[in-house]
């Protein structure tokens, strides 16, 4: 980080590393060319600034977005209409209108309702629409319940039991074509074995199709890879190699099948802070409190995930002395949860000290929100 660039910053504000993000691009689009079969989509949800969008779109990544918004800032970004796929569970008609207008890639469908929604849209506009059909493959992705999208009890995907009849009613519909089935476990996977077994139910079902004589064009295995929150230094960029090695080693396909990824966290969670300065440090009989300028509505991962995010001190201070101390790292709202973490060892704070909150480049700024009327967080782009 530069720190002249970060002194003159006002807090709290993001500080993207473009440099990073262009490396990990690399590494991903170089594991990624171990199958020709293989393209990755890259999931708008967890970043959108345009700038953001623009450096992945450059590397010939498709988008995978669940929006109208969405949608419409990929194709601002430069992202061709034939490289966007459009998920979620609840699509409106002016969304599938959209969608269908720009004749996206596809459309990846999330119940039998939807499909028959989208079939008529599309045949009203005298167009037909690409669908893939989102499955529930009931595995456990092992991740936080809230991120948690594969089981039965989530409200993503077909069920398995359902499946024979939405593929048959897909097929029997003159205004939609069946290109593909869609899966996506859950995210922040740290345990690849997840993907193993996604790749199992994924080649026992394309086996039970082919016997019929179906074979989709498009197998999409969704999004989901981890990274390290606790030590981003370490591992600043995810292990894509493995990744795509296990999908190209444990997924049957045939020379003609496609496999999309859509990853999002994997692609830009590291490249991200979040820049905050202290207020005042509050010492209670219990507890020494650093109360700093961001909150839970710059970042609410902590509070809504009991999410780790790593926590450091820019240290453009000589003063700060080099014995640690612990705080509770907490923001100006009105909630008890505004924390962003306790007993984190810091060497001594000071009001104006300005820390870095990490790995906060995915479902950060693009959660933010204007709770107790505060204004967003702005953003610095560094090395573009
Ligand atoms: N595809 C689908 C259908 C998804 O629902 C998601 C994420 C992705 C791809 C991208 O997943 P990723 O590669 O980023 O893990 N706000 C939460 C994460 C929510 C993820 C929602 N779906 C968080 O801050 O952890």
């Amino acid at each position: 980080m530069d720190n002249d660039l970060l002194k003159s910053a006002s807090t709290p504000i993001y500080y993207y590393d473009a440099d990073l993000l262009r490396r990990t691009l690399e590494a991903l689009t170089t594991a990624a060319a171990i199958d020709h079969r293989f393209k990755v989509h890259y999931a708008v949800k967890a970043n959108a600034r345009p700038e953001i969008l623009s450096i992945i779109q450059n590397t010939g990544l498709g988008a995978d977005c669940v929006s109208e918004g969405e949608i419409k800032a990929a194709v601002n970004a430069g992202f061709p209409a034939d490289r966007i796929v459009f998920a979620g569970v609840g699509k409106t008609d002016k969304e599938i209108r959209l969608g269908l207008s720009y004749d996206i890639e596809c459309f990846n469908v999330e119940s039998m309702p939807e499909l028959e929604v989208i079939n008529s849209l599309a045949s009203k506009l005298g167009t037909v629409a690409n669908v893939a059909l989102r499955v529930n493959p009931e595995i456990d992705a092992h991740t936080h319940r809230y991120i948690t999208t594969g089981l039965s009890e989530n409200k993503f995907g077909i069920p398995m039991s359902q499946l024979d009849q939405a593929v048959d009613m897909a097929h029997s519909m003159s205004n939609v074509k069946l290109r593909g089935l869609h899966f996506h476990i859950g995210s922040q996977l740290t345990q690849l074995d997840s993907y193993i077994l996604l790749c199992e139910r994924i080649n026992d079902l394309t086996e039970h199709y082919l016997k019929q004589g179906i074979e989709f064009e498009i197998i999409n295995v969704g999004g989901g890879l981890g990274i390290d929150y606790n030590d981003p230094d370490a591992n600043p960029i995810p292990d894509f190699k493995s990744y795509f090695e296990l999908f190209h080693k444990n997924l049957k396909l045939s020379q003609s099948q496609e496999v999309h990824f859509e990853l999002g966290r994997a692609i830009v969670a590291q490249c991200g802070s979040l820049l905050t300065r202290i207020l005042y440090i509050k010492e209670t009989p219990t507890k020494r409190f650093a109360i700093v300028d961001a909150g839970m509505t710059d970042l609410i991962r902590p509070a809504l995930y009991q999410a780790h995010h790593k926590i450091e001190l820019i240290d453009d201070n000589t003063e700060n002395n080099c014995t640690l101390l612990k705080y509770d790292i907490v923001g100006p709202i009105c909630e008890s949860s505004d924390v962003f973490d306790t007993d984190v060892e810091l060497p001594q704070l000071k009001r104006g000290d300005m820390l870095a909150i990490r790995s906060a480049g995915a479902y950060g700024e693009i959660m933010a929100s204007q709770y107790n009327l505060r204004r967003l967080p702005g953003a610095i782009l560094d090395n573009q």
